[in-house]
């Protein structure tokens, strides 16, 4: 049996999207030194449409979140990409994920990001999973609201499969 893949996010809207995002990004951030820190793995595809239409200048980093392997849940267990220190004293930072989903990964990483001294910790995330007994999270850029499914494609995996689908699907597994 194959898994079934049904869709859930056109490309065309994922693209709409994002344009937005990135317009509410730069026009909160003109003239403010601006660091976008990238999830791996998962956020790379969506990061990478989003910054080429952020039109305010910012540099890049990234961190690694624990991966869920082949297991349906997170840890939320956070650790930064390189040995390297993040340098954000100072920046306005803003948190870019694919999918906030038991908040327990952001919350983690915010709290680590806000012991480097940055200005401001903002979250933007392409999708917001709606979970029961979730940990509430302010998240000032949210592409969509999603039911609790298991979604891939558009940089987002199961057990590092679908991540180059140019849309959302969510993922029914084969039995
Ligand atoms: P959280 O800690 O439960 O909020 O999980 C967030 C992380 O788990 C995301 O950054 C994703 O990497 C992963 N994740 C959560 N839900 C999904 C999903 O439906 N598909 C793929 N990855 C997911």
């Amino acid at each position: 049996m194959t898994d079934r893949l049904r869709p859930l996010i056109s490309a065309g809207r994922i693209k709409k999207r994002v344009a937005e995002l990135a317009r509410h990004i730069s026009d909160d951030h003109r003239g403010a030194p601006l660091t976008l820190v990238i999830v791996l793995k998962g956020a790379t595809v969506f990061a990478a449409d989003l910054m080429r239409r952020i039109d305010t200048p910012f540099i890049i980093d990234f961190v690694r979140a624990s991966s869920y392997g082949k297991a349906a849940r997170s840890s939320g267990a956070v650790a930064l990409a390189d040995d390297e220190k993040l340098d954000i004293a100072g920046h306005h930072v803003v948190v870019v994920e694919d999918i906030v989903d038991t908040g327990l990964t952001i919350t983690a990483l915010i709290a680590a990001l806000e012991k480097l001294g940055p200005e401001s910790v903002d979250v933007c995330t392409l999708l917001h999973k709606h979970v029961d007994g979730a940990k509430p999270v302010a998240i000032r850029y949210k592409g969509f609201d999603i039911p609790d499914e298991f979604v891939v494609g558009y940089g987002m995996d199961y057990a590092e499969k679908y991540r180059n689908l140019p849309g959302v699907f969510r993922l029914k597994l084969a039995d």
